[in-house]
């Protein structure tokens, strides 16, 4: 693509003339666009950079393996993967409001990147994969007045005070654009294509306050939604999709016993950059197979709805 040539050769520029000779610490989410982001500055600036896989108890099933897999194996990138999810979780135990949740988990993040940095001798620059929809859905969704949907966490999750610097190299950039940067970049395509996931994790697929065995069973619920999608020849086909665990129960029926326990929303949606989007028009027949999937192998849910709403008025996350 020539288009992605010519911008990789100007971000490779921008960021040397940027960092200089100082140490860069980049922190790696599981998602595209921090992976980018990853190979772009070790192409810039090699072993002046250090990546960091922040594990903090809210990753999907099998995530961890895959993200510090690709990087280790296929990149000689140096990768430094930090087991948080006592200090994520223990600091979100109670916490149900939105806001509070993104935000406390923002500052974790910076605070274990700094003491990260610290045990690498110190680093100017925290590199993050931002792009472009996820500054102006920070900052206000009109142009207008600045109303806060919500703060992401790699933008208006930031706390104010920071000791490093900020380096962005695809701020600018549209997911479909990051997309093909990765390919220009030679990503495999199986990392190029992932649905995107959310720094916050499975925090905001869990409304209301995350805990552990909460975690656990949506982990269990997503992992067997995505598997039938990917059985079905969907995933290419939807942006994102993902399950949520209602902090509600519900009564059922199973054998011959009274169940009461969790509702589990499914989303999925189709999109071109995440700022608009339409709930994916799946056919009865996939739902209700995925639904009793659910149900039968996941202990804790007994009840799956499918989120019908668009963006607007909805949001793609729940929270
Ligand atoms: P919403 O829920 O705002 O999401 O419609 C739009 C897109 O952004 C992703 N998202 C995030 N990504 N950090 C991220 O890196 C965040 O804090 C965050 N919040 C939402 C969301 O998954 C969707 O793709």
């Amino acid at each position: 693509d020539w288009t992605m040539a010519a911008f990789r050769e100007q971000a490779i520029e921008e960021i040397r003339q940027k960092v200089g000779r100082n140490k860069v610490i980049c922190g790696l989410s599981g998602g595209v666009d921090s992976a980018v982001a990853a190979v772009l500055l070790h192409e810039a600036i090699g072993d002046q950079l250090t990546c960091i896989f922040v594990d903090h108890g809210l990753m999907r099933q099998g995530e961890a393996e895959e993200v510090v897999g690709l990087f280790r194996g296929h990149y000689n990138i140096p990768l430094v993967h930090v087991e948080a999810a006592d200090l994520f979780l223990g600091a979100l135990e109670g916490e149900s409001d939105p806001e509070k949740k993104r935000k406390t988990i923002g500052r974790l993040f910076v605070e274990t990147f700094e003491a990260e940095a610290a045990k690498l001798g110190g680093a100017e620059f925290l590199a993050q994969g931002t792009l472009y929809p996820d500054v102006i859905e920070s900052v206000s969704f009109t142009g207008g007045p600045s109303v806060t949907i919500k703060s992401h966490h790699n933008v208006g999750g930031l706390p104010e005070r920071m000791n490093m610097k900020l380096v962005e190299p695809l701020r600018e950039l549209f997911k479909d654009e990051v997309r093909a940067l990765g390919r220009e970049l030679g990503l495999p395509e199986s990392f190029v294509g992932r649905h995107p996931f959310p720094g916050p994790g499975l925090a905001i697929r869990c409304p209301g306050a995350v805990t552990r065995e909460k975690l656990d069973i949506l982990r269990q619920a997503d992992a067997i939604y995505l598997d039938e999608i990917r059985k079905a020849g969907l995933y290419d086909a939807i942006w994102q999709a993902f399950a949520v665990l209602l902090p509600v129960q519900t009564v059922g029926v199973m054998g011959d016993g009274r169940t009461y326990e969790y509702v589990c929303a499914l989303r999925a949606v189709t999109s071109v950059d995440g700022m608009t989007a339409d709930f994916y028009p799946y056919d009865m027949e996939f739902l209700g197979a995925a639904a009793t999937r659910i149900i039968n192998e996941v202990r804790g849910i007994n009840r799956v709805v499918y989120d019908v709403t668009s963006k607007p008025p909805g949001t793609i996350e729940w929270e």
